[in-house]
C-alpha cells in the first residue's frame, strides 16, 4: 500500500493544488492532503475552514482524505503512515526553496521520499495569494478555484 501526503497551507486551495492532488491520487493507493496550521503565514482562513474547503474540493477523489496538522511535517507523515511527500513545482523559482525543504526532511527522516510533480503551464503562475488579492479587489476568481472556495472568498471580502 503506497500512501503519500501532499502538504501545504492551502489558503485557500486552488485548481493548481487540485491538479497536483489529482495526479498524486492517480499514482498512489492513498493520498492524505496535509493542511498545515502555518501560524507564521497569518492565514486568511482558519485551519478548520481550510480543511473544509480542501475536503469539498477533493470530495470526488475516492482515495484522498484531508487532515489538518500543526508541527513538523515529518512527524505528521510518520503518524499517518506515509512514506512519500508529493509537492508541485511551478517554476524554477520554487526549486531552491523546495530543494532545501526536501533535503531537510530527508535529513530528519531517511525513509521519507519527496517526489515533485510539474505544474501544467496554465497553473504555473497561480498562487493562493494571487487568488486572495484578486478576490479582495472583486476580480473574477472562478477560473482559479472551485465554486465552494469562490463563495468562501467572496464572503470574506463582501
Ligand atoms: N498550485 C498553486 N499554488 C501553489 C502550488 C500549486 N501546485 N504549489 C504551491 N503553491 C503556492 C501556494 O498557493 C502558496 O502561495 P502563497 O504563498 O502565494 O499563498 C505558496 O505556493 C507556498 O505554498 P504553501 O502551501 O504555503 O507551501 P510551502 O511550500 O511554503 O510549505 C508546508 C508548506 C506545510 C509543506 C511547510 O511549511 C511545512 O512542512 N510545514 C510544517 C513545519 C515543517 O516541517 N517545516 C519544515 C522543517 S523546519
Amino acid at each position: 500500500m503506497k500512501r503519500a501526503i501532499t502538504p501545504g497551507t492551502f489558503d485557500p486551495i486552488t485548481y493548481g493544488h487540485l491538479d497536483i492532488i489529482t495526479r498524486a491520487a492517480q499514482l498512489m493507493d492513498e493520498v492524505v492532503v496535509a493542511v498545515a496550521a502555518s501560524p507564521k503565514k497569518n492565514p486568511l482562513f482558519s485551519l478548520d475552514e481550510r480543511v473544509e474547503l480542501v475536503r469539498s474540493s477533493t470530495a470526488h477523489l475516492p482515495n484522498v482524505t484531508v487532515e489538518g496538522f500543526d508541527g513538523l511535517l515529518v512527524d505528521f507523515a510518520k503518524e499517518t503512515g506515509a512514506n512519500v511527500i508529493i509537492k508541485g513545482l511551478r517554476a524554477v523559482t520554487d526549486f531552491e526553496y523546495e530543494f532545501q525543504m526536501a533535503a531537510l526532511n530527508y535529513e530528519m527522516s531517511r525513509d521519507l521520499e519527496t517526489v515533485f510533480i510539474m505544474s501544467p503551464p496554465q497553473y504555473m503562475y497561480l498562487s493562493s495569494s494571487i487568488v486572495r488579492e484578486l478576490a479582495s479587489l472583486h476580480g473574477d476568481i472562478d477560473r482559479f478555484v472551485t465554486p465552494d472556495v469562490a463563495r468562501a472568498l467572496n464572503r470574506k471580502f463582501a
